[in-house]
């Protein structure tokens, strides 16, 4: 494919080019390449040496630069998908640090491989393969949400002969006319399912934080979210109500959508004056 070096570029500052942007939301795509190339590297040279038999020094040469060169261009894809709109936060922080930790890990093997003497690169590639558990495990926590992972573990513990779902999962947030709605037994749920995954601490899509009652009080990119008393004027239900195809539908399509109770719930407490108490 052949496209002006100048595109790769942003010609205004304040503007990325749209290029460098999917390069950032490759990201995903990119990094599981050292993550399946790691352990091979780790079995090629290992496994040689618990059966005794010399390491494939070829095979381990060409898989290691593969892995630092996929490596480095996860890590640099990182970089630019962290400076996207919305990334903040401690997990980013740490999750970056061990991303070009690793990255320069890899880089190091490969170099280090070239070597007769196998021991920094054993010592190197080790190492790496530890760094890669953490840095994967909050990169998860980036894009799923920090929970995700032992989430099932939780809700069992928390209510260990809890019946089956009820048929109707949007029952309990249910508001009937004329009970109000209270912000943490039936706003935080719905927020929680439906809109936290995007709109938190580590990632505040819009700079909408959903996740805090000043958070929401501060809004995002737009101004506020809710205008108390008025849930047809407030962003946070006309987003929601918008046709599921409008780019500023939320959640965007494909995510988890509000039942309608949950909407009828948000409206109902926004239209009560969307008190937090
Ligand atoms: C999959 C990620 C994702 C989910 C889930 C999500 N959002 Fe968003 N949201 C975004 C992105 C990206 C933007 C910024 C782009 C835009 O304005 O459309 C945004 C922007 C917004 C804005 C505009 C903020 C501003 O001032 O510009 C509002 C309001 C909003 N979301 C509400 C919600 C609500 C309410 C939910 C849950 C019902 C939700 N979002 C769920 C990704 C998400």
């Amino acid at each position: 494919m052949h496209m002006p070096v100048s595109m790769l570029f942003s010609d205004a500052a304040s503007d990325p080019s749209p290029w460098l942007e999917v390069f950032g939301r490759a990201h995903p795509v990119l990094l599981h390449s050292p993550l399946g190339l790691l352990p091979a590297l780790l079995l090629l040279e290992f496994g040689a040496l618990l059966l005794r038999k010399e390491p494939p020094r070829g095979a381990i040469l060409a898989v290691a630069w593969l892995c630092a060169l996929s490596a480095a261009a996860a890590a640099a894809s990182g970089l630019v998908l962290a400076g996207e709109d919305g990334y903040s936060g401690d997990t980013v922080g740490q999750h970056k640090l061990l991303g070009l930790t690793l990255g320069g890990l890899c880089v190091l093997a490969a170099i280090l491989a070239l070597l007769a003497d196998r021991r920094a690169f054993r010592v190197v590639l080790v190492l790496a393969c530890g760094v890669m558990i953490p840095a994967g495990h909050l990169g998860g926590n980036l894009t799923h949400g920090a929970d995700f992972l032992f989430k099932p573990l939780a809700a069992k513990t928390a209510a260990p002969e809890k019946p089956a779902q009820p048929e109707h999962p949007a029952e309990p947030s249910t508001a009937p006319a004329d009970t109000v709605p209270t912000y943490a037994a039936q706003i935080v749920p719905i927020l929680e399912r439906t809109c936290t995954k995007c709109h938190n601490e580590d990632k505040q899509k819009g700079e909408l934080l959903l996740t805090t009652v000043d958070g929401i009080r501060a809004g995002g990119d737009n101004g506020p979210v809710f205008v108390a008393g008025k849930p047809d004027e407030s962003p946070l239900v006309q987003r929601c109500e918008l046709p599921l195809d409008d780019d500023d539908h939320m959640p965007p399509e494909g995510k988890p959508q509000p039942t309608a109770e949950e909407l009828a719930t948000l409206r109902a407490w926004i239209a009560a004056g969307a008190k937090f108490e």
